[in-house]
């Protein structure tokens, strides 16, 4: 089965079993300080897990693309991927254990016709923190699946989440299938030698975990699955390779033809490069650009990291692009965004492609040079300023010159690269790779705040600069919000004046902050602004601020805008042709 068809089959499955399909969350979350990129199916519906009414329901499935820039330089195997599919169903205090596995193990043996004999599952072992999980082998043994292939084990395997610091959590259940290789002696699933290969994750999150490190009964029981699409689509296909699957395949091809090098004798790069360019794909069309802060540094280092390994593969003409338009052709059918996307993707690549190459290969001659000396004085790291050299005049990601020196048994300077960096940049590198690695936190006090205020300023740019003013883009940290908004020319002080003022009057006027939940079409005929509307399928959430401002959003918000602050418009500026951004803060109230 194809991986088109298991995508569709997937949700259908589940849609007969009572639930709504809903779109992929974009791969840049947009209110979300404290992420890069969407990491699993669960991260957009965290605050219905925590019991939010979804205006959905309690039953989900969707498709969700999914980016972890934990695994980029484990690519290069047969499974590691960055970028991904995730198939995922949800229960939202709805069902739990009992069907969930039920349905696992009959999507699984009926629908993709596995053979039950090769599926093996793991089972939470028990802690201090919660008990072992029984019910869900009693539920496994009732299904069929024999006590040999029923495997304990303990938290750091079998227990899922939070997404960062805190968050919904619980035990997990993997199933496994054997692809039946001889494997290691004694090896159980989760061993890392290719015989077992884990296709799905049910998880029972009905924990939370607290800032305390304390485990806390949540008010729901909750279902959180989650399938990679190329890793099942492997399976089916009788490949123990992801790459071998249609959905990286004709990525691979094409750099066999640039290289004139077959894929088996050497897979690494072609796998790096395949894998780099599909996930940079689809990470520009939902809004990264190459840059050096936070999601456009990771989208930098996929490119720059794939143009290495075309390098030393001889290829010597721009190919991003090109890689980009076979991505868009692949998934264009279930990701409308990429072909909407293809030439403004396209020209990313290549002006990120060009700019590298033009310092790549006296970049490597430099560092060759560095790595010569190091050695030369008997050392084995990279001393701080010769990589943070290679970064600025050259610029090498600070990963891509790890990766270099680790081939040659060479370490790098990585605390003296970070304080080098953060002196030369506003916001360090490390900075935004805790971001990432810290996951999804509570939303802030101040982020909420923010985004309320973002809903005000959108108003007010529509009340001073007319009413085809529309969202583009938001983003918001704990700093300060950011929104992107289509409009030709630049703002005026004195517009920028009135739009405070507009803002903050709004703020002083302390309106409540309401919430209503109905179908787009009345949401768009009741006036409220709907720019991303699509989100929630049919039903959505509307939030009202007084009689101002009425805008369909996933929230959170304030209660009344008086908790606000005092609101000023940092900085604006251009981004691409009709385009303007805009940086505003809140103020604490004084007095
Ligand atoms: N959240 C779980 C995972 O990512 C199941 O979807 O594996």
């Amino acid at each position: 089965m194809q991986a088109n068809e298991l995508r569709e089959q997937y949700q259908k499955f589940f849609e007969a079993r009572g639930h709504k399909r809903i779109r992929s969350a974009p791969l840049l979350p947009e209110n979300d300080p404290t992420v890069l990129f969407t990491t699993a199916g669960m991260h957009p519906l965290v605050p219905f897990l925590l019991g939010e009414p979804h205006p959905l329901g309690r039953r989900l499935v969707n498709a969700q693309k999914c980016l972890r820039t934990d695994d980029i330089d484990e690519v290069g195997d047969a499974s590691h991927l960055t970028f991904f599919e995730m198939l995922g169903n949800w229960s939202l205090g709805d069902y739990f254990k009992t069907e969930s596995l039920a349905w696992s193990y009959e999507f699984l043996t009926q629908v993709l016709a596995l053979d039950p004999v090769r599926l093996a599952v793991t089972v939470f072992a028990g802690d201090t923190d919660a008990p072992r999980d029984d019910d869900t082998a009693g539920i496994w043994q009732r299904l069929g699946i024999p006590d040999e292939r029923i495997y304990f084990l303990p938290k750091k395997d079998n227990w899922w989440g939070p997404a960062g610091a805190t968050g919904p959590c619980g035990p997990d259940s993997e199933i496994f299938y054997d692809t039946g290789k001889p494997g290691h002696p004694g090896c159980a699933p989760g061993c890392a030698c290719g015989k077992w290969f884990e296709i799905w994750n049910n998880v029972f999150m009905e924990y939370n975990k607290t800032a305390d490190g304390r485990f806390i009964k949540l008010s729901q029981q909750n279902v959180d699955t989650g399938m990679g699409v190329d890793r099942t689509a492997a399976v089916l296909q009788g490949f123990d390779d992801v790459f071998r699957v249609e959905t990286l395949a004709p990525l691979i091809a094409r750099v066999e033809e640039l290289a004139r090098k077959k894929y088996a004798d050497d897979p690494k790069p072609f796998r790096v490069i395949a894998d780099h360019l599909r996930a940079a794909t689809f990470a520009i069309a939902d809004g990264a650009m190459p840059s050096n802060v936070e999601a456009g540094y990771v989208v930098r280092r996929l490119i720059r990291r794939a143009v290495r390994y075309a390098n030393a593969l001889g290829i010597a003409h721009n190919f991003c692009a090109d890689f980009s338009g076979i991505v868009v052709a692949m998934f264009a059918s279930a990701y409308p965004e990429l072909e909407q996307n293809r030439a403004h993707i396209a020209d990313e690549l290549d002006r990120e492609e060009s700019k590298f190459k033009a310092t790549l290969e006296r970049g490597l001659r430099e560092y060759h040079k560095v790595a010569e000396l190091t050695r030369d004085l008997g050392a084995n790291e990279i001393a701080a300023p010769d990589a943070f050299n290679l970064f600025e005049t050259f610029g090498f990601p600070l990963s891509l010159t790890i990766e270099l020196a680790r081939e040659q048994g060479l370490s790098v300077d990585e605390a003296g690269f970070d304080a080098l960096y953060r002196a030369h940049q506003e916001i360090s590198r490390r900075g935004s790779e805790q971001k990432f690695k810290g996951g999804l936190a509570d939303h802030a006090e101040q982020t909420t705040r923010l985004h309320t205020a973002t809903h005000l300023l959108h108003q007010a740019l529509r009340a001073v600069l007319g009413a085809s003013v529309r969202q583009m883009g938001s983003n918001i940290t704990a700093e300060r919000l950011r929104f992107d908004f289509a409009y030709a020319e630049k703002l005026t002080p004195e517009q920028i004046a009135q739009i405070e003022n507009i803002v903050n009057q709004q703020i002083e006027n302390d309106l409540p902050v309401s919430i209503a939940v109905m179908s787009l079409d009345q949401a768009i005929k009741s006036g409220a602004l709907a720019f991303f509307g699509e989100k929630y399928g049919d039903q959505v959430k509307v939030y009202s601020m007084g009689s101002f401002s009425k805008e369909v959003c996933g929230g959170p918000h304030v209660q009344r805008t008086g908790e606000l602050g005092h609101f000023k418009i940092a900085k604006q500026e251009s981004v691409g042709q009709g385009a303007r951004r805009v940086r505003a803060v809140l103020d604490p109230k004084t007095g």
